[in-house]
Protein backbone atom coordinates (compact mmCIF):
# COMPACT_ATOMS: atom_id res chain seq x y z
CA UNK A 1 0.00 0.00 0.00
CA UNK A 2 1.59 3.06 -0.95
CA UNK A 3 0.83 5.67 1.74
CA UNK A 4 4.14 7.46 2.15
CA UNK A 5 6.41 7.14 5.34
CA UNK A 6 6.92 10.90 5.51
CA UNK A 7 2.88 11.18 6.32
CA UNK A 8 3.00 8.69 8.34
CA UNK A 9 5.21 10.22 10.45
CA UNK A 10 4.23 13.75 9.98
CA UNK A 11 0.46 12.06 11.62
CA UNK A 12 2.04 10.32 14.40
CA UNK A 13 4.03 13.87 15.66
CA UNK A 14 0.74 14.98 15.84
CA UNK A 15 -1.14 13.05 16.90
CA UNK A 16 -0.94 11.55 20.64
CA UNK A 17 -1.72 8.10 21.58
CA UNK A 18 -2.27 8.96 24.92
CA UNK A 19 -5.07 11.24 23.73
CA UNK A 20 -7.16 9.02 21.20
CA UNK A 21 -7.16 6.15 23.77
CA UNK A 22 -8.10 8.36 26.38
CA UNK A 23 -11.82 9.26 24.87
CA UNK A 24 -12.73 5.36 25.05
CA UNK A 25 -10.22 4.17 28.17
CA UNK A 26 -9.94 5.28 31.51
CA UNK A 27 -5.98 5.90 31.75
CA UNK A 28 -3.78 6.12 35.15
CA UNK A 29 -0.42 6.85 34.59
CA UNK A 30 2.20 3.76 35.26
CA UNK A 31 5.89 5.51 35.07
CA UNK A 32 5.90 6.95 31.97
CA UNK A 33 3.64 4.94 30.56
CA UNK A 34 -0.01 4.65 31.15
CA UNK A 35 -2.40 1.79 32.01
CA UNK A 36 -6.27 0.62 32.03
CA UNK A 37 -8.60 -1.86 31.14
CA UNK A 38 -7.68 -3.51 27.90
CA UNK A 39 -11.05 -2.52 25.47
CA UNK A 40 -10.39 -5.62 23.45
CA UNK A 41 -10.60 -8.62 26.46
CA UNK A 42 -12.09 -8.74 29.18
CA UNK A 43 -9.81 -7.98 32.48
CA UNK A 44 -10.36 -7.06 35.93
CA UNK A 45 -7.03 -5.79 35.91
CA UNK A 46 -4.99 -3.55 33.77
CA UNK A 47 -2.95 -4.96 31.62
CA UNK A 48 -3.11 -2.64 28.42
CA UNK A 49 -0.75 -0.20 28.02
CA UNK A 50 0.31 3.09 26.32
CA UNK A 51 4.22 3.87 25.65
CA UNK A 52 3.99 7.76 25.23
CA UNK A 53 7.51 7.00 23.71
CA UNK A 54 6.79 5.24 20.77
CA UNK A 55 3.03 6.45 20.44
CA UNK A 56 2.00 2.54 20.66
CA UNK A 57 0.50 0.09 22.74
CA UNK A 58 0.47 -3.00 23.72
CA UNK A 59 -1.59 -5.77 26.32
CA UNK A 60 0.15 -8.20 27.75
CA UNK A 61 -3.44 -9.69 28.55
CA UNK A 62 -4.77 -10.77 24.71
CA UNK A 63 -1.11 -9.78 22.86
CA UNK A 64 -3.08 -6.71 21.02
CA UNK A 65 -0.70 -3.71 20.35
CA UNK A 66 0.62 -1.27 17.53
CA UNK A 67 0.65 2.38 16.63
CA UNK A 68 -2.39 4.40 16.70
CA UNK A 69 -3.69 3.98 13.79
CA UNK A 70 -3.85 0.48 15.02
CA UNK A 71 -5.81 1.33 17.41
CA UNK A 72 -8.56 2.84 16.01
CA UNK A 73 -8.79 0.31 13.56
CA UNK A 74 -9.80 -1.88 16.16
CA UNK A 75 -11.94 0.47 17.76
CA UNK A 76 -13.63 1.56 14.96
CA UNK A 77 -13.47 -1.71 12.85
CA UNK A 78 -11.74 -0.04 10.22
CA UNK A 79 -9.40 -1.30 7.55
CA UNK A 80 -5.51 1.11 8.05
CA UNK A 81 -6.29 3.31 4.83
CA UNK A 82 -9.55 4.57 6.69
CA UNK A 83 -8.00 4.68 10.49
CA UNK A 84 -5.34 6.73 8.56
CA UNK A 85 -7.78 9.07 7.27
CA UNK A 86 -9.93 8.91 10.75
CA UNK A 87 -6.44 9.57 12.03
CA UNK A 88 -5.44 12.24 10.12
CA UNK A 89 -8.83 14.09 10.53
CA UNK A 90 -8.30 14.10 14.02
CA UNK A 91 -4.84 15.53 13.80
CA UNK A 92 -6.35 18.47 11.55
CA UNK A 93 -4.23 17.26 8.47
CA UNK A 94 -5.22 15.82 5.21
CA UNK A 95 -4.16 12.75 3.72
CA UNK A 96 -2.45 12.66 0.09
CA UNK A 97 -4.58 11.37 -1.78
CA UNK A 98 -2.02 9.33 -4.35
CA UNK A 99 -3.13 6.06 -5.34
CA UNK A 100 -3.70 3.44 -2.13
CA UNK A 101 -5.93 0.78 -2.19
CA UNK A 102 -9.81 2.09 -0.96
CA UNK A 103 -11.73 -0.67 -2.76
CA UNK A 104 -12.99 -2.30 0.97
CA UNK A 105 -13.85 1.16 2.18
CA UNK A 106 -15.67 1.33 -1.14
CA UNK A 107 -17.47 -1.43 -0.13
CA UNK A 108 -18.40 -0.25 2.61
CA UNK A 109 -20.20 2.57 1.45
CA UNK A 110 -22.20 0.81 -0.89
CA UNK A 111 -23.42 -1.30 2.31
CA UNK A 112 -24.24 1.62 3.87
CA UNK A 113 -26.15 2.87 0.79
CA UNK A 114 -28.05 -0.13 0.14
CA UNK A 115 -29.29 -0.47 3.83
CA UNK A 116 -30.21 3.35 4.38
CA UNK A 117 -32.29 2.35 0.92
CA UNK A 118 -34.01 -0.93 2.46
CA UNK A 119 -34.82 0.34 5.56
CA UNK A 120 -37.13 3.03 3.56
CA UNK A 121 -38.62 0.55 1.07
CA UNK A 122 -39.21 -1.33 4.47
CA UNK A 123 -40.74 1.81 5.52
CA UNK A 124 -43.07 2.49 2.98
CA UNK A 125 -44.11 -1.27 2.93
CA UNK A 126 -45.73 -0.87 6.11
CA UNK A 127 -48.26 1.81 4.36
CA UNK A 128 -49.02 -0.45 1.64
CA UNK A 129 -52.85 -1.59 1.49
CA UNK A 130 -51.85 -5.30 1.19
CA UNK A 131 -49.74 -4.99 3.76
CA UNK A 132 -52.16 -3.35 6.82
CA UNK A 133 -52.14 -6.28 8.88
CA UNK A 134 -48.00 -5.09 9.78
CA UNK A 135 -49.69 -1.78 10.99
CA UNK A 136 -52.00 -3.08 12.84
CA UNK A 137 -48.92 -5.53 14.29
CA UNK A 138 -47.37 -2.22 15.36
CA UNK A 139 -50.98 -0.60 16.72
CA UNK A 140 -51.62 -3.36 18.41
CA UNK A 141 -48.51 -3.05 20.28
CA UNK A 142 -49.02 0.56 21.11
CA UNK A 143 -46.63 2.10 19.13
CA UNK A 144 -47.89 5.36 17.25
CA UNK A 145 -47.05 6.42 13.76
CA UNK A 146 -44.54 9.26 15.14
CA UNK A 147 -42.53 6.21 16.77
CA UNK A 148 -42.36 4.03 14.16
CA UNK A 149 -41.01 7.13 12.02
CA UNK A 150 -38.62 7.78 14.45
CA UNK A 151 -36.54 4.81 14.70
CA UNK A 152 -37.37 4.49 11.17
CA UNK A 153 -39.45 1.09 11.22
CA UNK A 154 -40.94 -1.10 8.68
CA UNK A 155 -42.13 -4.49 7.16
CA UNK A 156 -39.90 -6.81 5.05
CA UNK A 157 -43.29 -7.92 3.00
CA UNK A 158 -43.70 -11.78 2.48
CA UNK A 159 -41.61 -11.80 -1.13
CA UNK A 160 -38.53 -14.01 -2.13
CA UNK A 161 -37.16 -11.08 -4.48
CA UNK A 162 -39.54 -7.79 -3.03
CA UNK A 163 -36.20 -5.97 -2.22
CA UNK A 164 -33.79 -7.75 -4.08
CA UNK A 165 -35.55 -6.49 -7.36
CA UNK A 166 -36.27 -3.01 -4.91
CA UNK A 167 -32.56 -2.95 -4.84
CA UNK A 168 -31.08 -3.98 -8.39
CA UNK A 169 -33.38 -1.26 -9.64
CA UNK A 170 -31.58 1.33 -8.14
CA UNK A 171 -28.59 0.07 -9.65
CA UNK A 172 -26.78 -2.10 -6.15
CA UNK A 173 -25.65 -5.34 -7.41
CA UNK A 174 -26.31 -9.33 -6.04
CA UNK A 175 -22.68 -8.75 -4.89
CA UNK A 176 -23.13 -5.94 -2.60
CA UNK A 177 -27.11 -7.08 -1.47
CA UNK A 178 -25.49 -10.63 -0.07
CA UNK A 179 -22.25 -8.63 1.51
CA UNK A 180 -24.78 -6.42 2.99
CA UNK A 181 -26.33 -9.58 4.08
CA UNK A 182 -30.07 -8.43 2.74
CA UNK A 183 -30.06 -10.85 0.26
CA UNK A 184 -28.49 -14.62 0.34
CA UNK A 185 -26.97 -16.70 -2.66
CA UNK A 186 -29.02 -19.80 -3.70
CA UNK A 187 -27.14 -23.00 -3.15
CA UNK A 188 -25.14 -24.31 -5.73
CA UNK A 189 -27.78 -22.32 -8.14
CA UNK A 190 -27.15 -18.34 -9.89
CA UNK A 191 -29.49 -15.66 -8.25
CA UNK A 192 -30.28 -14.71 -4.70
CA UNK A 193 -33.19 -13.96 -2.34
CA UNK A 194 -34.50 -11.87 0.36
CA UNK A 195 -33.10 -12.54 3.80
CA UNK A 196 -36.06 -10.58 5.54
CA UNK A 197 -39.37 -11.90 4.15
CA UNK A 198 -42.70 -11.04 6.67
CA UNK A 199 -41.02 -9.79 9.17
CA UNK A 200 -41.35 -6.27 11.31
CA UNK A 201 -38.06 -4.67 10.82
CA UNK A 202 -35.89 -2.34 13.11
CA UNK A 203 -33.01 -0.84 11.33
CA UNK A 204 -29.77 -0.60 13.75
CA UNK A 205 -27.93 2.90 13.19
CA UNK A 206 -24.96 3.63 14.91
CA UNK A 207 -23.46 6.63 16.63
CA UNK A 208 -23.06 8.20 13.23
CA UNK A 209 -26.34 7.75 11.76
CA UNK A 210 -25.34 5.05 9.55
CA UNK A 211 -27.68 2.29 9.28
CA UNK A 212 -25.39 -0.39 9.80
CA UNK A 213 -27.68 -3.48 10.18
CA UNK A 214 -31.43 -4.65 10.77
CA UNK A 215 -33.27 -6.98 13.10
CA UNK A 216 -36.44 -8.57 11.79
CA UNK A 217 -39.26 -9.60 14.34
CA UNK A 218 -42.16 -12.62 13.33
CA UNK A 219 -45.85 -11.28 13.67
CA UNK A 220 -46.77 -14.38 15.74
CA UNK A 221 -45.47 -16.90 17.65
CA UNK A 222 -43.57 -18.66 14.87
CA UNK A 223 -39.90 -19.08 15.07
CA UNK A 224 -37.56 -17.80 15.23
CA UNK A 225 -38.41 -14.74 16.88
CA UNK A 226 -36.22 -12.79 15.41
CA UNK A 227 -33.75 -12.54 11.89
CA UNK A 228 -30.78 -10.10 12.73
CA UNK A 229 -28.03 -9.51 10.24
CA UNK A 230 -24.70 -11.26 10.18
CA UNK A 231 -21.38 -9.80 10.59
CA UNK A 232 -20.46 -7.83 7.37
CA UNK A 233 -17.93 -5.40 6.68
CA UNK A 234 -20.24 -2.75 8.55
CA UNK A 235 -21.63 -4.67 10.96
CA UNK A 236 -19.81 -6.54 14.33
CA UNK A 237 -22.51 -8.47 16.34
CA UNK A 238 -21.24 -6.99 19.88
CA UNK A 239 -20.02 -3.33 19.44
CA UNK A 240 -23.09 -1.63 18.67
CA UNK A 241 -25.79 -0.64 21.02
CA UNK A 242 -29.48 0.30 19.93
CA UNK A 243 -30.99 3.29 20.70
CA UNK A 244 -27.53 4.78 21.65
CA UNK A 245 -27.88 7.22 18.81
CA UNK A 246 -30.85 9.04 20.06
CA UNK A 247 -30.18 8.19 24.39
CA UNK A 248 -26.22 9.38 23.57
CA UNK A 249 -27.97 12.91 23.78
CA UNK A 250 -29.26 12.64 27.28
CA UNK A 251 -27.70 15.36 29.39
CA UNK A 252 -27.46 13.37 32.83
CA UNK A 253 -25.27 11.09 31.82
CA UNK A 254 -27.59 8.26 33.02
CA UNK A 255 -28.79 5.19 30.64
CA UNK A 256 -31.27 2.50 30.84
CA UNK A 257 -29.79 -1.14 29.79
CA UNK A 258 -32.84 -3.31 28.58
CA UNK A 259 -32.72 -6.39 26.37
CA UNK A 260 -35.08 -5.99 23.98
CA UNK A 261 -35.24 -3.50 20.90
CA UNK A 262 -39.18 -3.44 21.55
CA UNK A 263 -38.25 -2.78 25.34
CA UNK A 264 -36.10 0.42 23.86
CA UNK A 265 -38.75 1.61 21.10
CA UNK A 266 -41.89 1.75 23.93
CA UNK A 267 -39.17 3.28 26.88
CA UNK A 268 -38.84 6.54 24.25
CA UNK A 269 -42.42 6.35 23.13
CA UNK A 270 -42.90 7.20 27.09
CA UNK A 271 -40.10 9.83 27.57
CA UNK A 272 -37.51 7.39 28.92
CA UNK A 273 -35.19 8.73 26.27
CA UNK A 274 -31.93 7.17 27.86
CA UNK A 275 -32.87 3.86 27.32
CA UNK A 276 -30.49 1.21 24.85
CA UNK A 277 -30.56 -2.52 24.13
CA UNK A 278 -27.05 -4.61 23.83
CA UNK A 279 -28.26 -6.89 20.75
CA UNK A 280 -26.80 -9.70 19.59
CA UNK A 281 -24.69 -11.15 21.49
CA UNK A 282 -24.13 -11.66 25.71
CA UNK A 283 -22.81 -8.43 26.65
CA UNK A 284 -19.49 -7.60 26.23
CA UNK A 285 -16.09 -5.80 27.59
CA UNK A 286 -16.36 -3.53 23.90
CA UNK A 287 -19.91 -2.76 24.82
CA UNK A 288 -19.08 -1.94 27.93
CA UNK A 289 -16.48 0.75 26.95
CA UNK A 290 -18.55 2.60 24.85
CA UNK A 291 -21.42 3.21 27.06
CA UNK A 292 -18.79 4.51 29.61
CA UNK A 293 -18.35 7.26 27.16
CA UNK A 294 -21.84 8.07 27.71
CA UNK A 295 -22.78 7.52 31.03
CA UNK A 296 -21.17 7.52 34.47
CA UNK A 297 -24.68 5.99 35.84
CA UNK A 298 -26.08 2.75 34.12
CA UNK A 299 -29.87 1.16 34.92
CA UNK A 300 -29.82 -2.31 34.42
CA UNK A 301 -33.86 -3.54 33.52
CA UNK A 302 -33.40 -7.02 32.30
CA UNK A 303 -36.29 -9.55 31.78
CA UNK A 304 -37.89 -11.04 35.20
CA UNK A 305 -36.66 -14.35 34.58
CA UNK A 306 -34.03 -16.43 35.15
CA UNK A 307 -32.08 -15.69 31.97
CA UNK A 308 -32.65 -12.17 32.67
CA UNK A 309 -30.98 -12.59 36.38
CA UNK A 310 -27.91 -14.43 34.75
CA UNK A 311 -28.07 -11.44 32.42
CA UNK A 312 -27.84 -9.38 34.95
CA UNK A 313 -25.18 -10.91 36.63
CA UNK A 314 -22.58 -10.41 33.81
CA UNK A 315 -23.32 -6.82 32.75
CA UNK A 316 -23.13 -6.23 36.19
CA UNK A 317 -19.67 -8.21 36.76
CA UNK A 318 -18.30 -6.37 33.33
CA UNK A 319 -19.68 -2.90 34.25
CA UNK A 320 -17.71 -3.17 37.78
CA UNK A 321 -14.70 -3.04 36.44
CA UNK A 322 -15.23 0.03 34.20
CA UNK A 323 -15.81 2.48 36.99
CA UNK A 324 -19.55 2.96 36.10
CA UNK A 325 -22.26 3.25 39.03
CA UNK A 326 -25.00 0.51 38.49
CA UNK A 327 -28.47 0.09 39.48
CA UNK A 328 -30.62 -2.94 39.06
CA UNK A 329 -34.31 -2.29 38.65
CA UNK A 330 -35.93 -4.81 40.04
CA UNK A 331 -39.23 -5.79 37.98
CA UNK A 332 -42.46 -6.72 39.18
CA UNK A 333 -45.93 -6.26 37.41
CA UNK A 334 -44.64 -7.81 34.01
CA UNK A 335 -41.87 -9.85 32.37
CA UNK A 336 -40.05 -6.86 30.21
CA UNK A 337 -40.43 -3.01 30.12
CA UNK A 338 -42.39 -2.97 27.26
CA UNK A 339 -44.84 -5.03 29.01
CA UNK A 340 -44.73 -3.01 32.47
CA UNK A 341 -45.46 0.85 30.43
CA UNK A 342 -48.47 -1.15 28.76
CA UNK A 343 -49.96 -2.05 31.54
CA UNK A 344 -49.41 0.11 33.96
CA UNK A 345 -48.11 3.48 32.33
CA UNK A 346 -44.79 5.13 32.95
CA UNK A 347 -45.97 6.50 36.45
CA UNK A 348 -45.05 2.99 37.26
CA UNK A 349 -41.82 2.66 35.31
CA UNK A 350 -40.72 5.94 37.32
CA UNK A 351 -41.70 4.37 40.55
CA UNK A 352 -39.65 1.24 39.51
CA UNK A 353 -36.34 3.35 38.58
CA UNK A 354 -36.62 5.08 41.90
CA UNK A 355 -36.54 2.06 43.87
CA UNK A 356 -33.74 0.68 41.79
CA UNK A 357 -31.18 -1.58 43.95
CA UNK A 358 -27.69 -0.20 43.61
CA UNK A 359 -24.51 -3.12 43.02
CA UNK A 360 -24.63 -4.14 46.41
CA UNK A 361 -28.40 -3.84 47.31
CA UNK A 362 -28.84 -6.11 44.48
CA UNK A 363 -26.81 -8.69 45.45
CA UNK A 364 -27.42 -8.94 48.79
CA UNK A 365 -31.58 -9.77 47.64
CA UNK A 366 -30.34 -12.03 44.55
CA UNK A 367 -28.33 -13.87 47.62
CA UNK A 368 -31.36 -13.58 49.88
CA UNK A 369 -33.34 -15.81 47.41
CA UNK A 370 -31.69 -18.59 48.08
CA UNK A 371 -32.13 -18.88 51.76
CA UNK A 372 -35.07 -19.84 54.30
CA UNK A 373 -34.33 -16.64 56.26
CA UNK A 374 -37.45 -17.42 58.31
CA UNK A 375 -35.13 -20.46 60.17
CA UNK A 376 -32.25 -19.78 62.32
CA UNK A 377 -29.94 -21.85 59.91
CA UNK A 378 -31.20 -19.97 56.36
CA UNK A 379 -30.76 -16.72 58.44
CA UNK A 380 -27.18 -18.16 59.14
CA UNK A 381 -25.91 -19.19 55.88
CA UNK A 382 -27.53 -15.90 54.19
CA UNK A 383 -25.38 -13.46 56.58
CA UNK A 384 -22.10 -15.80 55.68
CA UNK A 385 -22.38 -15.59 52.29
CA UNK A 386 -23.57 -11.85 53.04
CA UNK A 387 -20.27 -11.39 54.32
CA UNK A 388 -18.65 -12.65 51.23
CA UNK A 389 -20.24 -9.98 49.26
CA UNK A 390 -19.40 -7.11 51.63
CA UNK A 391 -15.70 -8.43 51.23
CA UNK A 392 -15.41 -7.56 48.23
CA UNK A 393 -17.25 -4.10 49.08
CA UNK A 394 -15.43 -0.73 49.98
CA UNK A 395 -14.50 0.21 53.47
CA UNK A 396 -17.63 2.71 53.75
CA UNK A 397 -20.04 0.20 52.02
CA UNK A 398 -18.85 -2.39 54.27
CA UNK A 399 -20.01 -0.03 57.55
CA UNK A 400 -23.16 0.69 55.90
CA UNK A 401 -24.34 -2.90 54.81
CA UNK A 402 -23.47 -4.26 57.86
CA UNK A 403 -25.20 -1.61 60.07
CA UNK A 404 -27.88 -2.29 58.12
CA UNK A 405 -28.19 -6.14 58.43
CA UNK A 406 -27.31 -6.31 61.92
CA UNK A 407 -30.57 -3.85 62.64
CA UNK A 408 -32.58 -6.12 60.21
CA UNK A 409 -31.62 -9.75 61.69
CA UNK A 410 -31.07 -8.79 65.09
CA UNK A 411 -27.44 -9.67 65.21
CA UNK A 412 -24.31 -7.52 66.40
CA UNK A 413 -22.28 -5.68 64.20
CA UNK A 414 -19.23 -6.91 65.64
CA UNK A 415 -20.06 -10.11 64.85
CA UNK A 416 -20.99 -9.71 61.18
CA UNK A 417 -17.40 -7.62 60.88
CA UNK A 418 -15.52 -10.81 61.96
CA UNK A 419 -17.17 -12.61 59.05
CA UNK A 420 -16.50 -10.22 56.72
CA UNK A 421 -13.04 -9.84 58.10
CA UNK A 422 -12.61 -13.98 57.21
CA UNK A 423 -14.56 -13.87 54.05
CA UNK A 424 -11.61 -11.09 53.18
CA UNK A 425 -8.63 -13.04 53.66
CA UNK A 426 -9.97 -15.78 51.56
CA UNK A 427 -10.81 -13.17 48.73
CA UNK A 428 -7.64 -12.09 48.35
CA UNK A 429 -6.03 -15.48 48.23
CA UNK A 430 -8.05 -16.16 45.76
CA UNK A 431 -7.39 -12.94 43.57
CA UNK A 432 -3.34 -13.88 44.23
CA UNK A 433 -3.95 -16.89 42.67
CA UNK A 434 -5.97 -15.07 39.55
CA UNK A 435 -2.93 -12.61 39.50
CA UNK A 436 -0.34 -15.13 39.17
CA UNK A 437 -2.39 -17.59 36.61
CA UNK A 438 -3.07 -14.35 34.48
CA UNK A 439 0.37 -13.48 34.30
CA UNK A 440 1.46 -17.11 33.34
CA UNK A 441 -0.37 -17.39 30.86
CA UNK A 442 1.51 -14.30 29.72
CA UNK A 443 4.64 -15.38 29.37
CA UNK A 444 3.34 -18.75 27.91
CA UNK A 445 1.89 -17.00 25.08
CA UNK A 446 4.89 -15.14 24.03
CA UNK A 447 6.21 -18.76 23.34
CA UNK A 448 3.32 -20.06 20.93
CA UNK A 449 3.05 -16.81 18.76
CA UNK A 450 0.47 -17.00 16.06
CA UNK A 451 2.15 -14.54 14.32
CA UNK A 452 5.15 -16.45 13.94
CA UNK A 453 4.42 -20.19 14.11
CA UNK A 454 7.84 -21.02 12.99
CA UNK A 455 9.13 -19.82 16.36
CA UNK A 456 8.06 -22.96 18.37
CA UNK A 457 10.24 -25.32 16.36
CA UNK A 458 12.89 -22.44 16.49
CA UNK A 459 12.97 -21.22 19.76
CA UNK A 460 16.82 -20.12 20.22
CA UNK A 461 17.09 -18.91 16.58
CA UNK A 462 13.88 -16.93 16.92
CA UNK A 463 15.12 -15.39 20.45
CA UNK A 464 17.90 -14.12 18.94
CA UNK A 465 16.77 -12.50 15.79
CA UNK A 466 13.69 -10.89 17.97
CA UNK A 467 16.51 -9.58 20.39
CA UNK A 468 18.60 -8.19 17.59
CA UNK A 469 15.59 -7.00 16.21
CA UNK A 470 14.28 -5.02 19.66
CA UNK A 471 18.35 -3.70 20.24
CA UNK A 472 18.33 -2.33 16.26
CA UNK A 473 14.49 -0.91 16.84
CA UNK A 474 15.93 0.95 20.38
CA UNK A 475 19.18 1.44 18.79
CA UNK A 476 19.00 1.95 14.79
CA UNK A 477 22.66 3.40 15.47
CA UNK A 478 24.38 0.31 15.97
CA UNK A 479 23.45 -0.90 12.84
CA UNK A 480 25.92 0.66 11.11
CA UNK A 481 28.46 -1.77 13.45
CA UNK A 482 26.85 -4.93 12.55
CA UNK A 483 25.68 -4.27 8.94
CA UNK A 484 28.20 -6.27 7.50
CA UNK A 485 27.99 -9.04 9.32
CA UNK A 486 24.45 -10.18 8.72
CA UNK A 487 21.66 -9.95 6.08
CA UNK A 488 17.60 -10.94 6.72
CA UNK A 489 18.58 -14.25 4.95
CA UNK A 490 20.35 -14.93 8.43
CA UNK A 491 16.95 -15.10 9.95
CA UNK A 492 15.41 -18.36 9.77
CA UNK A 493 11.44 -17.72 10.84
CA UNK A 494 9.66 -16.18 8.36
CA UNK A 495 8.06 -13.37 9.63
CA UNK A 496 11.04 -12.08 11.85
CA UNK A 497 12.96 -12.01 8.47
CA UNK A 498 10.08 -9.79 6.95
CA UNK A 499 10.14 -7.94 10.13
CA UNK A 500 14.07 -7.29 9.95
CA UNK A 501 13.86 -6.53 6.08
CA UNK A 502 11.52 -3.65 6.59
CA UNK A 503 13.17 -2.39 10.22
CA UNK A 504 16.95 -1.88 8.16
CA UNK A 505 15.07 0.00 5.21
CA UNK A 506 13.43 2.26 7.73
CA UNK A 507 16.78 3.01 9.20
CA UNK A 508 18.93 3.21 5.83
CA UNK A 509 16.14 5.64 4.94
CA UNK A 510 16.29 7.67 8.81
CA UNK A 511 12.67 7.25 9.30
CA UNK A 512 11.57 6.27 12.94
CA UNK A 513 12.19 2.94 14.27
CA UNK A 514 8.30 2.61 15.87
CA UNK A 515 5.64 0.18 15.53
CA UNK A 516 3.91 3.40 13.47
CA UNK A 517 6.31 2.84 10.82
CA UNK A 518 5.37 -0.99 10.83
CA UNK A 519 1.58 -0.37 10.81
CA UNK A 520 0.88 0.00 6.56
CA UNK A 521 2.95 -3.20 5.96
CA UNK A 522 1.35 -5.80 8.74
CA UNK A 523 -1.87 -6.85 9.61
CA UNK A 524 -3.12 -5.29 13.07
CA UNK A 525 -2.98 -8.89 14.40
CA UNK A 526 1.08 -9.03 13.17
CA UNK A 527 1.32 -5.31 14.74
CA UNK A 528 0.85 -7.35 18.26
CA UNK A 529 3.62 -9.10 18.16
CA UNK A 530 5.82 -6.10 16.49
CA UNK A 531 4.81 -4.42 19.35
CA UNK A 532 5.82 -6.86 21.97
CA UNK A 533 9.24 -6.98 20.02
CA UNK A 534 9.20 -2.92 20.68
CA UNK A 535 8.11 -3.28 24.30
CA UNK A 536 11.00 -5.81 25.07
CA UNK A 537 13.56 -3.11 24.41
CA UNK A 538 13.07 -2.04 28.18
CA UNK A 539 14.47 -5.52 29.33
CA UNK A 540 17.31 -6.28 27.59
CA UNK A 541 20.75 -4.75 27.55
CA UNK A 542 21.36 -2.84 24.27
CA UNK A 543 25.06 -3.01 23.36
CA UNK A 544 26.35 -3.52 20.03
CA UNK A 545 27.82 -6.16 21.48
CA UNK A 546 24.41 -8.44 22.27
CA UNK A 547 23.68 -7.66 18.72
CA UNK A 548 26.98 -9.50 17.84
CA UNK A 549 25.63 -12.32 20.17
CA UNK A 550 22.61 -12.68 18.38
CA UNK A 551 24.05 -12.87 14.64
CA UNK A 552 26.24 -15.64 16.01
CA UNK A 553 23.40 -17.82 17.49
CA UNK A 554 21.89 -17.69 14.42
CA UNK A 555 24.93 -18.48 12.38
CA UNK A 556 25.47 -21.41 14.84
CA UNK A 557 21.38 -22.37 14.48
CA UNK A 558 21.78 -22.79 10.40
CA UNK A 559 24.55 -25.04 10.36
CA UNK A 560 22.34 -26.98 12.78
CA UNK A 561 20.28 -26.53 9.53
CA UNK A 562 17.43 -28.45 9.12
CA UNK A 563 18.70 -31.77 9.67
CA UNK A 564 16.04 -34.62 9.70
CA UNK A 565 15.73 -35.84 13.26
CA UNK A 566 15.05 -39.30 12.14
CA UNK A 567 18.33 -39.32 10.41
CA UNK A 568 20.45 -38.16 13.11
CA UNK A 569 22.69 -40.67 15.64
CA UNK A 570 20.97 -40.65 18.61
CA UNK A 571 24.29 -38.18 19.71
CA UNK A 572 23.37 -35.89 17.51
CA UNK A 573 19.43 -35.85 18.26
CA UNK A 574 19.77 -35.20 21.85
CA UNK A 575 23.09 -32.37 20.80
CA UNK A 576 20.10 -30.85 18.66
CA UNK A 577 18.28 -30.07 21.93
CA UNK A 578 20.84 -28.03 23.15
CA UNK A 579 20.90 -24.58 23.41
P1 LIG B 1 -41.15 -8.99 22.04
O1 LIG B 1 -41.54 -10.41 22.20
O2 LIG B 1 -41.46 -8.47 20.67
O3 LIG B 1 -41.63 -8.11 23.13
O4 LIG B 1 -39.59 -8.93 22.08
P2 LIG B 1 -38.68 -9.00 23.35
O5 LIG B 1 -37.63 -7.98 23.14
O6 LIG B 1 -39.47 -8.95 24.59
O7 LIG B 1 -38.10 -10.44 23.14
P3 LIG B 1 -37.33 -11.40 24.12
O8 LIG B 1 -37.40 -10.95 25.53
O9 LIG B 1 -37.78 -12.76 23.75
O10 LIG B 1 -35.83 -11.25 23.61
C1 LIG B 1 -35.00 -10.17 23.98
C2 LIG B 1 -34.04 -9.89 22.87
O11 LIG B 1 -33.29 -11.06 22.56
C3 LIG B 1 -34.73 -9.52 21.57
O12 LIG B 1 -35.04 -8.18 21.48
C4 LIG B 1 -33.72 -9.95 20.54
O13 LIG B 1 -32.74 -8.96 20.37
C5 LIG B 1 -33.10 -11.18 21.17
N1 LIG B 1 -33.79 -12.37 20.64
C6 LIG B 1 -34.95 -12.91 21.07
N2 LIG B 1 -35.30 -13.98 20.33
C7 LIG B 1 -34.35 -14.12 19.38
C8 LIG B 1 -34.14 -15.04 18.29
O14 LIG B 1 -34.92 -15.93 18.01
N3 LIG B 1 -33.01 -14.86 17.55
C9 LIG B 1 -32.12 -13.87 17.80
N4 LIG B 1 -31.04 -13.76 17.03
N5 LIG B 1 -32.28 -12.98 18.81
C10 LIG B 1 -33.38 -13.09 19.59
MN1 LIG C 1 -41.18 -8.02 25.14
Amino acid sequence: MAVSKAFIQDLHDRLRIEDVVSSYVNLTRAGKNMKGLCPFHNEKTASFTIFPDTNSFYCFGCGAGGDVINFIMRMENLDYVEALKRGADLAGISMPDDGYDDSYAKIRLRILSANREAARFFNSELYKKENAHALEYYAKRGLSVKTITHFGLGYAPDDWHALTNYLKSKGYTEQDLVLANLARRRDGKSGCYDNFRNRIMFPIIDLRGNVVAFSGRVLDDSKPKYVNTSDTPVYKKGNVIFGLNFAKNNSEKKLIVVEGQMDVIALHQAGFTNAVACLGTAFTSEQANILSRYADEVLICYDNDEAGKKATARVLSILNNTGIRTKVINMEGGKDPDEIIRNYGRERFISLIEGAANRVEYALNEQMRHFDIRTDDGKAKFLSSAAEILAGCSPVERDIYSLRLSNEFGISKEALEGQIKMAYGKLRKRRKAERERDEFEVITNSFEDKNNPQKAGNLRAAKAEERLITSLMKNPAFYKDIKDKFTPDDFITDFNKRVITHLIYLIENNYATTPAMFASEFSADEMGTISLLEVNGELIGNTVKECEDCIAVLKQEAAKGTANPAEMSDAEFLNSFKK
